[in-house]
C-alpha cells in the first residue's frame, strides 16, 4: 500500500432526493488510512481540506482524524453542486463523481507537495550537517574562490546509475569513487563518503576548501559537490588510467616498465607538491597534502601524474612553518619524526614524497611481507653501497645505473630522519633539473 493508502481507498456516491431540489450528496467519499504517516501530515491534510471546505463549490463536513490502530481522515461531502443540479438536473451523479475525483486529486497532490516538502526538509537537514553552511559563509566573504558547481542528490543519483557496484573506480579509506555521466555527457568521478561519520564529514568539506583554491595541471580538478545527500558527494575530473598504486603494484605487464615515464612522473609529483608549498595569500603559507602516497597519484589520458585526495590537506597558519597534529598519514609513508614532535611541517610531505621515489625505482610496497618498510630497505642499500640489489630490474638498463642510482641518493635525503636534514621541494626541483641536465 502507498503512503496514504489512497489507492485503495474506496470513494462511495450516494444520490439522494431532497425536498425542493435534487440534492446529491457525497457520503464518505475517501477513507484514507494513512498508516505510515506523521500527525503533521495529517494535520496538514485536515487544514487544507478545511480551507477547501469553504469554497462554495462544495461543503464538507464531518471531518475527523482518527488514531487507533492505524490512522485514518475521514471526511464527508454533504453539499450539492447545486448550481449544476439546477442548470443540468440530470448531471447530479455526475456532479458527484466529479465531486469525489476532484477531492481525490486535490488530496494527491497534497500528498505529493508534503512529500517534496519532507524531501526539502531532510536536504536542508544534510547540508547543515555537512558543513554547507559554514562553506557558505566562506564563499561570500570571499576567502574562497573558484566555480564549482553545486549538484543535486538526484542528478549525481542519475549520473552514477545509482551508485552501482560496476561503476566504482577506486576506494579509500573514507571513500568509494564512482565513475559517473553527467547530464552533458561529461564523464566524471563521483567521491561518496563510505559512512557519515563526523570525521569523514569535515573530511570532505575539508576537500573542497582546499581544492577551490588549488588550480595546477598536475592536481585533480574539482568539478562541484554535493552536501545535501546524507553522504556527502565531491565530482572531480574523471582521471581513466587509475592511482600509480594500481599500476605499478597490481598489473605487471604496463607502460611503467620504462624508466623514462617513472622519471616524468616523479618529475610531476614534485611539480604538484612544490606549487602546494609555495601557493600564499594574507591567510596562509602553503598547503600541506599530509596524505601523499601512490594510492593518491592517479594517471590521466596521456599517463601523466595527477595528485588527488585532499581530504587531510590543511594550510598552513601565515608566518607559521607547521601544523601542531597527530601522527597522520597512511603507513610506510609518515614522517618518523611527527610521533615525537607533534609537528607537522612541509618536510613531512617531503618524506612521503621519498618513498614515492622509492617505490617507482624498487617496484615496491611502502609496506610489504616481503621488503617490511621500503623506506628503511633503501636507506640501508645506499648506506652500504648497494643499490643496484633494489632498483626493479624492470627499468634497469645498461646506459641508466648511474641515473637511477643518483635518483635513489636523492630518495635517501627526503627520507632523512630528523626533517630539518631534509631538502624543500624547491631544492628537489633544482635537483630534478640538475639530474635532467646531466643525464638527458
Ligand atoms: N578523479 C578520479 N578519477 C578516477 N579515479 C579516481 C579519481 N579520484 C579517485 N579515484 C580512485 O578512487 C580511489 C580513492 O579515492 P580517494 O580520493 O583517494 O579516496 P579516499 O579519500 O577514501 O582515500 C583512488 O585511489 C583512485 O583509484
Ligand atoms: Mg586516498
Amino acid at each position: 500500500m502507498d503512503e496514504l493508502g489512497l489507492s485503495q481507498a474506496p470513494v462511495v456516491l450516494g444520490v439522494s432526493l431532497g425536498t425542493i431540489m435534487v440534492p446529491v450528496y457525497v457520503s464518505s467519499p475517501l477513507q484514507l488510512v494513512l498508516s505510515d504517516s506523521t500527525l503533521a501530515e495529517l494535520l496538514a491534510i485536515r487544514e487544507a481540506l478545511k480551507i477547501f471546505c469553504q469554497s462554495e463549490w462544495v461543503n464538507i463536513s464531518n471531518l475527523i482524524i482518527e488514531f487507533d490502530s492505524s490512522v485514518a481522515v475521514s471526511w464527508e461531502v454533504n453539499s450539492i453542486v447545486d448550481w449544476m443540479a439546477k442548470v443540468v438536473p440530470g448531471a447530479m451523479f455526475v456532479a458527484a463523481i466529479i465531486v469525489g475525483v476532484v477531492i481525490t486529486i486535490f488530496v494527491l497532490l497534497l500528498r505529493k507537495c508534503l512529500k517534496k516538502r519532507k524531501k526539502e526538509e531532510r536536504k536542508r537537514k544534510y547540508f547543515i550537517q555537512n558543513g554547507g553552511a559554514y562553506l557558505r559563509r566562506l564563499i561570500s566573504t570571499g576567502a574562497l574562490v573558484g566555480d564549482s558547481k553545486v549538484f543535486s542528490p538526484e542528478e549525481l543519483e542519475i549520473a552514477t546509475d545509482g551508485f552501482n557496484e560496476n561503476r566504482i573506480l577506486g576506494r579509500g579509506g573514507q571513500a568509494t569513487v564512482f565513475k559517473a555521466m553527467l547530464r552533458s555527457g561529461r564523464v566524471v568521478a563521483v567521491k561518496r563518503a563510505k559512512t557519515v561519520e563526523e570525521w569523514i564529514r569535515e573530511s570532505f568539506i575539508n576537500e573542497i576548501i582546499v581544492l577551490l583554491e588549488i588550480k595546477h595541471d598536475n592536481v585533480v580538478g574539482l568539478i562541484g559537490f554535493c552536501l545535501e545527500a546524507e553522504k556527502p558527494l565531491l565530482v572531480y575530473e574523471y582521471i581513466p588510467n587509475g592511482s600509480l598504486y594500481q599500476i605499478l603494484h597490481e598489473q605487471p605487464d604496463n607502460f611503467l616498465n620504462s624508466w623514462e615515464v617513472r622519471r616524468r612522473i616523479i618529475r610531476e609529483v614534485a611539480e604538484a607538491i612544490t606549487y602546494l608549498h609555495a601557493i600564499r595569500t594574507t591567510d596562509f603559507n602553503g598547503i600541506c597534502h599530509r596524505d601523499l602516497k601512490s594510492q593518491n597519484i592517479l594517471l590521466d589520458q596521456q599517463y601523466r601524474s595527477v595528485l588527488a585526495d585532499f581530504g587531510i590537506a590543511r594550510f598552513l597558519g601565515p608566518d607559521r612553518s607547521h601544523l601542531t597534529t597527530q601522527a597522520i598519514g597512511s603507513l610506510g609513508y609518515i614522517d618518523p619524526e611527527l610521533q615525537f614532535s607533534g609537528e607537522y611541517t612541509k618536510r613531512s610531505d617531503v618524506y612521503s614524497y621519498g618513498v614515492v621515489i622509492a617505490e617507482l625505482l624498487t617496484g615496491e610496497k611502502a609496506i610489504s611481507r616481503r621488503w617490511g618498510n621500503l623506506a628503511m630497505q633503501l636507506k640501508s642499500a645506499v648506506k652500504n653501497d648497494n643499490i643496484s640489489a633494489i632498483l626493479d630490474c624492470k627499468i634497469v638498463t645498461e646506459e641508466n645505473k648511474n641515473e637511477l642510482s643518483s635518483y635513489t641518493k636523492l630518495s635517501r635525503r627526503c627520507l632523512k630522519k630528523k626533517g630539518k636534514n631534509r631538502p624543500f621541494m624547491e631544492d628537489i626541483l633544482n635537483e630534478l633539473n640538475r639530474l635532467q641536465g646531466l643525464f638527458g
